[in-house]
This record gives structure tokens, C-alpha cells and sequence, in this order.
């Protein structure tokens, strides 16, 4: 299998059948990932304002594995800090912080990136960064 990449909470692989195969090591961040999956999948959501959006393609709760479709910039993957449905228990402080410094990060894509969130809705973004959030390859 190829290695596709990693980061704080899991490893990747592109798997022979071209689907992206990540194995998440905490069961908090495995559980946070298949859960943003399942309620994009019920949504029917592949992608937000151009930007594609990996389908679940299917999951193992014993390895903490989620197979999903491999995607290309523009993209946002990796729902491992996403919240479903609640809002984390973050103080107001937290957040502004947050804010503050993801948009360091996007700069002048900082816009795109907060319509891009604010689309998600019901899933609660907290890992908006470069490798996550793709403008280009
Ligand atoms: N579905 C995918 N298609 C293509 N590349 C992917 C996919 N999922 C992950 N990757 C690559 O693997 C890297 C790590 O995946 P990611 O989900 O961000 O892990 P982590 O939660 O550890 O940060 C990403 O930055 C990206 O380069
Ligand atoms: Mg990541």
C-alpha cells in the first residue's frame, strides 16, 4: 500500500482498491472521524463549495480504521476533531484563541475557509489547517 501521509491522530494508506485507509491510534479521535463520516454520508455530502469531501466507504470499530475515496486539492479531510451535533465544551476564550490563530494560518484564505465552515453546519470543524483544508497540491 502507498503511504498517503499523517499526522497527530492517524496514519494513511491508498489501498489497492484506490480508497484511502486510515488507522486512528486513540479511540476518542477514531469514534469523533467514523461518526463526521456516517453524518456525511447521510447527508449525501461529497463536496462544499468545490472542495471534495472523502465518502465513507467503510469502517472497522475494532481497528479504528475508516476506508474512504481518495481526493485531491481542493479538499478537506480529516474529521478526527470534528464534533457531530454538539459543540465541543470550549470557553469563549477557547475559541476566539482558535479563531485567531487558524486564521494566521489560512491568511488570505482565511474567508473561503470560514464559509467553508460555517456550510459544514451540523459538524463542528476543529482541525482547520493547511493539511486538512486544501487549497491546491
Ligand atoms: N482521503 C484522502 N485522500 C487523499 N489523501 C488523504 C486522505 N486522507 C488523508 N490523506 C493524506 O494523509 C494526511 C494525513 O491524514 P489526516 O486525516 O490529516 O491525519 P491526521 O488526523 O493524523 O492529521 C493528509 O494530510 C493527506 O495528505
Ligand atoms: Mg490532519
Amino acid at each position: 500500500m502507498r503511504f498517503l501521509g499523517d499526522g497527530n491522530d492517524g496514519a494513511v494508506w491508498e489501498s489497492d482498491r484506490q480508497t484511502a485507509i486510515k488507522s486512528l491510534e486513540r479511540r476518542d479521535s477514531y469514534i469523533r472521524e467514523r461518526d463526521a463520516y456516517l453524518r456525511l454520508q447521510e447527508r449525501s455530502i461529497v463536496e462544499i463549495q468545490g472542495f471534495a469531501i472523502p465518502i465513507l466507504v467503510d469502517f472497522d470499530d475494532t481497528k479504528q480504521i475508516v476506508e474512504m475515496t481518495v481526493v485531491f486539492p481542493p479538499c478537506i479531510l480529516d474529521f478526527a476533531k470534528a464534533y457531530v451535533d454538539q459543540s465541543p465544551d470550549f470557553s469563549a476564550e477557547v475559541i476566539r484563541d482558535w479563531r485567531e490563530e487558524t486564521a494566521e494560518l489560512f491568511d488570505a484564505d482565511w474567508d473561503k475557509v470560514e464559509s467553508l465552515l460555517d456550510e459544514l453546519e451540523c459538524i463542528f470543524y476543529f482541525d482547520a489547517k493547511p493539511g486538512n483544508i486544501r487549497f491546491s497540491a
